[in-house]
C-alpha cells in the first residue's frame, strides 16, 4: 500500500468531497442521512474551511484522493474526528491506516453508528479505545471512541 499523504482542503476539492457525501453507505452511517444539494454543500464547504475550529484534511495515497479527514476541536485538549472515504477505496484497508497516520497531538474522540461495523473495527485498529454507547435524539444508538496522545 502506498503511502498516506495528508493535507488541508481547498476549495477545488469541493466536488469530489460532496460526491462522497452523497454517497448511500455514507449517508447511512451519517447522523443527518438526507441528500444534500450542491449548492448547500457548497455553502458548508466554504464555512468549514473558514471555521477555525474544524479543519478539513484530504487523504491522498499513490497519487489518488483516498478520502476526507474532518477535525472539530471540543476544547484545548480534544478533537472530534470524522473519516470518509471514496466509495471505490472502501473495503481495503485504508480506513484504519488513514486513522493510524493522524499526528497524535491531544484526545482525539470519535462517534459512530454501533451499526456501522466496519467503521467501529476500523478506529479500533487504529488505537481508538470504545468508551460507552448512548442513544441521541434520532433514536440511533452510538458508540463513542477515543485515542490519547502517548505518555512520554
Ligand atoms: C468506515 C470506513 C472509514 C472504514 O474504512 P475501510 O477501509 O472501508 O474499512 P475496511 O473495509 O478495511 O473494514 C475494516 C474492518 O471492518 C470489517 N467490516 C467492514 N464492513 C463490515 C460489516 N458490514 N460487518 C462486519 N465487518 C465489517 C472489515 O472486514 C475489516 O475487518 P478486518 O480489519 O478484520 O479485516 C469507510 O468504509 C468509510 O469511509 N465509510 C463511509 C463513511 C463512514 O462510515 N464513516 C465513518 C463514520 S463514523
Amino acid at each position: 500500500m502506498s503511502e498516506i499523504i495528508m493535507r488541508p482542503a481547498t476549495q477545488d476539492d469541493c466536488a469530489d468531497v460532496y460526491r462522497w457525501r452523497n454517497d448511500e453507505e455514507t449517508r447511512r452511517a451519517s447522523f443527518s442521512s438526507a441528500e444534500i444539494g450542491f449548492v448547500d454543500h457548497q455553502k458548508w464547504f466554504q464555512k468549514s474551511l473558514a471555521d477555525p475550529e474544524r479543519e478539513l484534511l484530504i487523504v491522498e495515497s499513490g497519487g489518488r484522493k483516498i478520502g476526507l479527514l474532518r477535525f472539530d476541536r471540543l476544547n484545548d485538549f480534544s478533537r472530534e474526528v470524522g473519516i470518509n472515504l471514496a466509495p471505490e477505496m472502501r473495503g481495503r484497508g485504508f480506513g484504519a491506516k488513514v486513522l493510524a497516520a493522524i499526528p497524535m497531538t491531544d484526545l482525539l474522540i470519535a462517534r459512530a453508528k454501533t451499526n456501522n461495523i466496519g467503521s467501529i473495527k476500523a478506529f479500533k485498529k487504529a488505537g481508538f479505545n470504545e468508551l460507552f454507547d448512548y442513544q441521541n435524539k434520532a433514536g440511533d444508538q452510538i458508540q463513542v471512541l477515543a485515542k490519547a496522545k502517548e505518555l512520554r
